[in-house]
């Protein structure tokens, strides 16, 4: 069984990717809405709430674990990858193929402000982005906003928050928060198609198939922590499908 994680419901686009690559997977997805956003939490924080999250997962039966949330991946991945014994696939901004994209040599990366914190960010731009301009861009109040009802409506607010970074000339986004998926059209209407975007929830789904045990039955259980009827109605208004969620 395959466990998928977020704080919300960012990791949704990751899932659905998943379910096309292995429709016979049996998964569990995990919503820990009860403490989202994570992205203004301490990293120490997401840490704690991170661990709780896998382990529960893993007392489920999960024996590959998705972080498909750029903060906890940030805050956790290695001391998670420590403390359980599964497999666990996780996010990280997506610089090396930006770098490889752009022409302009400017790229802009967004995500919460925590997963800037950790060190993976700094380490991949030191690593596979020298002479390029890489602009971390937080997005404050985007990921609640997915939540809420975003990407209807937000073509105006994404708009004039990228309008400076791409003043300055960025030809290259990197979407560093699984919630930001959900707003692949309306990033695409507000800046123009002469701008590449670059999403890794699909290449992270590929990882997961190459790492996951094949067979089950095609099953999928939604848990939150917060409230279950909520996570149902935003199920059917992100991915278009009616599912009952259990409280956790
Ligand atoms: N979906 C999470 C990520 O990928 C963040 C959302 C939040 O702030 O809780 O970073």
């Amino acid at each position: 069984m395959i466990g998928v994680y977020d704080s919300g419901v960012g990791g949704l686009a990751v899932l659905r990717h998943i379910r096309r690559l292995l429709p016979n997977a049996d998964m569990v997805y995990l919503a820990d809405q009860a403490h989202m956003p994570y992205g203004v939490r301490s990293l120490e924080d997401v840490r704690r709430l991170a661990e709780a999250a896998v382990g529960s997962l893993v007392v489920r039966g999960a024996d590959t674990v998705v972080v498909a949330c750029n903060t906890a991946s940030a805050a956790a991945l290695q001391h998670l990858r420590s403390m359980f014994a599964v497999p666990i696939v996780g996010m990280e901004p997506a610089v090396k193929p930006a770098a490889a994209a752009t022409r302009s040599g400017k790229v802009v990366v967004l995500a919460t402000p925590t997963t800037f914190e950790g060190a993976v960010f700094d380490d991949l731009v030191g690593r596979f982005a020298s002479g390029i301009d890489v602009i971390a861009y937080p997005c404050p109040g985007w990921a609640a906003a997915v939540e809420e009802s975003w990407p209807a409506g937000s073509e105006a607010a994404i708009a004039a928050h990228l309008a400076p970074v791409i003043a300055r000339g960025v030809d290259t986004i990197v979407l560093a928060c699984t919630h930001y998926s959900f707003l692949d059209d309306a990033i695409v209407a507000a800046v123009g198609s002469g701008v590449t975007l670059i999403d890794p929830a699909e290449a992270v789904a590929r990882q997961v198939v190459r790492v996951a045990a094949t067979g089950g039955t095609g099953t999928t259980t939604y848990l939150t922590t917060g409230d279950p009827e909520r996570l149902s109605r935003q199920i059917e208004r992100l991915l278009g499908e009616q599912v009952v969620v259990e409280g956790v």
